[in-house]
This record gives C-alpha cells, structure tokens and sequence, in this order.
C-alpha cells in the first residue's frame, strides 16, 4: 500500500454495504468474511479505498445509522476479529478501509439514552438534549421530512423533549458537553488503533445548536471538528476524515478549515447538475456550480459521485430545478423521497449504456476523488417497493445462480430479495458475466479507473473551460505539473463539430481512451467531431 499522506487525493473510493454485499454463511446477510472475500474483486476493479457503511450494533431503525453500541459488530456481520482481518487483507491487497462514524447520534436504544431518560440525575442525562417546550430552535429544519413533524419527541420516562435532527429513533448527542466529545474520540481511538484508515464523519453539520439559527454549520460545531483532527494528526497521521455535510460549496470550505479541519468533504450540489446537464444536454448548470465552488485548501481534496445509499438529494438545488429533477427522473411519486429521488444509476439514466459511459466520464472528468456506490459498476437496478431507501440496497448480483450468488441461504432468509425482473435481474445484470465479456460496463469502469489513477491531474488539476459556444459539449482543460489533459464530451444526441485553441501546448495529443479518435492537430488547434455522447480525453505532456 501506498505510504503517500495525499493518498485520498488520487484515489478511487467504493462504498459497500456490508449486509448487501456478500453472505458467507448463509444466513440471508451480507457480512465481513463475505466482504473479504470479495476484496479480490474490487482489487480487480481497482479502487484503493472502501468506505464500509456501519456495521456496528443497531436496532436498524436506520439501517445501523442508529448506533446502540459503538464498539461493537452486529453479529450478523460478524465480529472485531473479522474487522481486523477485513483491515489486513484489504491493506495486503493495497486497499483502505474507511468507516461511517456518527458522531451526531445514537439510537434511542443506546445505553446512554436509557440511562438519560430514566434518570434525571444520571451523568448521561446531560448527554443528550433535553428541553420542556417544543419551541426551541425552531429555525432548524426538518430533514427526514416524509416521516418527522418536529424535531423534538416527547419521551414519556424522562417528560422532556429530546432533540433529533433524523428520526425520532436518533436523538441527537450533546456537544456542548465535554463529556460526550471525549466519549468520541475514545470510539475513534478504538477504530484507529484497529488500523482502520479513516472515518466518513456523518451528518457533521448538525453537532451543535444555538438559538436564533439554523442550528447548521455554527462556529462551534467546526471548533469540535477541529479538536478531531488535532487528535488524529497527533496519534494517527496519514487517516482521514471525510465530512458528510451536504451544504453549498463555501459553506463545506468551512469543513477542510485552514487544513485543520477535514482532509475530504462530499460536493453534494455537482451531483445533481451533472444529471441536469446530461438530461438537457447543457452544461450550463454544471459550469454555475463549478464557479461557485472556492478553491480548497492545499492537502484537501472533494469527494464526488452521482449515488450513494441514500436519496439522490435535491437540497442543494433551487425549488424550480427540484420539480423539474423530480419531473424528469421521477416520474412516478414512489421514486421520490424526502426533498431527493430514491433511484440507483442506471434506472435514472434509463439504462442506456452510452448515456452510463458518459456521465462517469463526466463524473470522472472533474477535479475531486470519485466514489462508486457499489453494484453501480455493473448497472445495478432498484426496487422502488422497498421502505425508505432500501430499494437502493438490494443485494449485490454476483452470477445469475439462485440469489445472484449473494446468498445459499433459503430467498426467504434474504435480507432483501434480490433484483429479478428485466432488464434489472439476474439472469442480464451480473459480475460473472461482465467479468468475461470486454465490452461489459465492469470493464469500462476498470479501464476508467485505470486511466484516472494513472493521470493525477484529473484529480487535482486546474480547470478551464475551453471556448466553445455549444452548451451541449463540455470542453475542460485540467493542467497539473506540465501535464494537460483535454476533456471533450458530447451531452447530446447530435454530432458536433468542434475547433478549439488550447493555450500552452505543444506536440500531438495522446488519446488516452484508444487512440483512435481523428482530428486536426496543429500548434494548440484542434479540429474535431463528436458523435452522440461521444467522451474524448486528451493527454499533452509538452
Ligand atoms: C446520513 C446518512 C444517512 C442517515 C443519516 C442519519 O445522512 O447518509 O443514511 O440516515 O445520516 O444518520
């Protein structure tokens, strides 16, 4: 494994689902041997780093969101020694290991939570926050807004109020309390010292609460964050921390600090904008976001992706471009979820094979460490029957055996069942299959990532948009120690015929795809066809 300190620069990250991923023994959930031993796989795809979605003991009120004990596998997944042994085996192979840590929450099954409720006196009543009215904060939003009214419950042991950003199942911790912040960083310390590479900080805006704001992103929420980070660069140099805060560009600048903060933050609002432009065929909301997007400090690095395992959010969009999102990619109201569309990759992008090439090209394309949310590298489908977002999470279609070879457990032991009806199922969308056949989409993304870990400036190059008038194409230049790279990129379904001037290059382009494409070339001019989203990457290294 690579021993850099920016390895998160120049990676690619794969988040698994542990419970969908692979069952080793046959009790219907995925768990960690299963993981291991399908690190081959991934090794094989080539990404170099796993973000494990939580396996810790839950209640699965959201799926394992809600922790009830953090130090602690859920036992269906296995135990610390299988984590230990996921850590090793994944290092061996030259793969990191990144976990979910919720720090904003715990179950309301949680051992301090009982003991907060049932005793005012207890040292963990002041653990959580409590209040006698409904009325405080009332500027905070409602997140989970399809099933929260408030976000205060009632708790009829304790007769309070307790506070809960998500579900009323997850009442929020207190950090105001010193206590709790070293509570946390205790759990951290355990997972660190097990070897573990970094943690995927959820839900971290929400920390701390003040009245007369929006109880979002206050300063002294950063000032808690920082004190994590002190610590980890203090015990654990080189791990990381990747901030979930689904907020607008400059308020996630806030999260990497003066690079004392986060090493990563997710870049929620490109997302959708890369699924409007496709759609459209106009860049022109992709080129506003990139704009409003501050140049981040030295060491840090964006997170990007088009799915994960939640909802494919539209917080960071205006209402207007949330009906029409809502609209074009979720026709029917069952795909549509809080303020997002619970869908995976290929059913929104109508499982057309050059429109998925094109927008993890595009996805690939831009500056920041890509995540692919698993079974999205062989075009997985959804099941938009499931409750909540577990239509996202079915399980991970390995061969066209019984249970996708997820499972030798009876259908009915699954934890979800798998996806079975065309043009989803099984029997077409498997990793055996794409594994043998060289136009699969497995092997586009083995070759995509291939080429982008190849190439650091895709990651951290500067971005210019080259002078074309056409919104339907997208031509950037990503310029990284003497190295330029040339992204063209047709939207549309028509041919375009471009003529672009790249400043400050010099020899012929190398075509990094197959070196096939035919154009005009001369002195920094370039003459040159696109067919219907059609991706090109050029490579200049004079
Ligand atoms: C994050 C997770 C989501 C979870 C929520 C509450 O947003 O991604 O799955 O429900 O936090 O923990």
């Amino acid at each position: 494994m690579t021993t850099e300190p920016l390895w998160y620069q120049n990676a690619i990250f794969y988040e698994v689902n542990v419970r969908a991923f692979y069952d080793s023994n046959a009790d219907g959930h995925g768990d960690l041997p299963g993981l291991i031993e399908k690190l081959d796989y991934l090794k094989d795809l080539g990404v170099n780093c796993i973000w494990v979605m939580p396996i810790y003991d839950s209640p699965l009120r959201d799926d394992g969101y809600d922790i009830s004990d953090f130090l602690k596998i859920q036992a269906v997944f296995g135990n610390v020694q299988d984590f230990r042994r996921l850590i090793e085996e994944a290092h061996a192979r030259g793969i990191r290991i990144i976990t979910d840590m919720i720090m904003n929450h715990t179950s309301d099954q949680h051992p301090w939570f009982q003991a907060a409720r049932s005793d005012p006196n207890s040292p963990y009543r002041d653990f959580y926050v409590w209040s006698d009215t409904r009325e405080k904060y009332s500027d905070a939003r409602i997140i989970f807004l399809d099933t929260e009214e408030s976000n205060w419950s009632w708790d009829e042991k304790a007769q309070q109020y307790y506070w809960h950003r998500f579900y009323a199942s997850q009442p929020d911790l207190n950090y105001d309390n010193p206590a709790v912040r070293q509570a946390m960083l205790d759990i951290m310390k355990f997972w660190l010292d097990m070897g573990i590479d970094g943690f995927r900080a959820d839900a971290v805006p929400y920390l701390i609460e003040r009245e007369g704001t929006n109880c979002e992103n206050l300063p002294e929420t950063h000032a808690i964050l920082k004190e994590v980070r002190t610590f980890i660069d203090k015990n654990y140099p080189g791990r990381i921390l990747l901030a979930e805060a689904n907020q607008w560009p400059k308020d996630v600048l806030e999260y990497f600090g003066n690079s004392d903060e986060f090493h990563m933050g997710f870049h929620f609002p490109v997302m959708p904008r890369i699924f409007m432009a496709l759609r459209k065929a106009d860049r022109s909301s992709l080129v506003w976001i990139l704009e409003q997007t501050p140049p981040i400090p030295k060491n840090c690095q964006w997170c990007t992706f088009l799915r994960n395992h939640d909802e494919l959010t539209l917080e960071m969009v205006t209402e207007e471009e949330r009906q029409w999102m809502w609209q074009q990619y979720a026709p029917d109201p069952r795909m549509r979820l809080n303020l997002g569309i619970r869908r995976r990759q290929a059913p929104l992008l109508e499982n057309d094979p050059a429109l998925i090439r094109l927008a993890n090209v595009l996805l690939f394309s831009l500056p920041g460490t890509p995540i692919i949310y698993y079974g999205d590298e062989i075009g997985m489908g959804d099941n938009i029957w499931l409750f909540d977002r577990n239509g996202v999470r079915t399980p991970m279609q390995w061969d066209k055996t019984a249970n996708a070879g997820f499972s030798s457990a009876a259908p009915d032991k699954l934890y979800a069942s798998v996806i079975e009806q065309d043009p989803y199922g099984l029997q077409i969308v498997n990793v055996e299959d794409q594994l043998a056949d060289p136009n699969s989409l497995f092997n586009f993304f083995k070759r995509l990532i291939e080429i982008r870990k190849a190439n650091p400036a895709f990651s951290i190059g500067n971005l210019t948009w080259l002078d074309v008038t056409d919104p339907g194409v997208v031509a950037i230049s990503r310029v990284y120690e003497g190295q330029t790279l040339v992204i063209l990129l047709n939207l549309s379904l028509d041919t375009k015929n471009l003529h672009l001037q790249i400043p400050n290059v010099y020899g012929a382009p190398l075509d990094l795809w197959n070196n096939q494409f035919r154009m005009d070339w001369n002195d920094g001019k370039i003459d040159c066809q696109l067919t219907a989203r059609q991706y090109i990457w050029l490579k200049f290294t004079g």
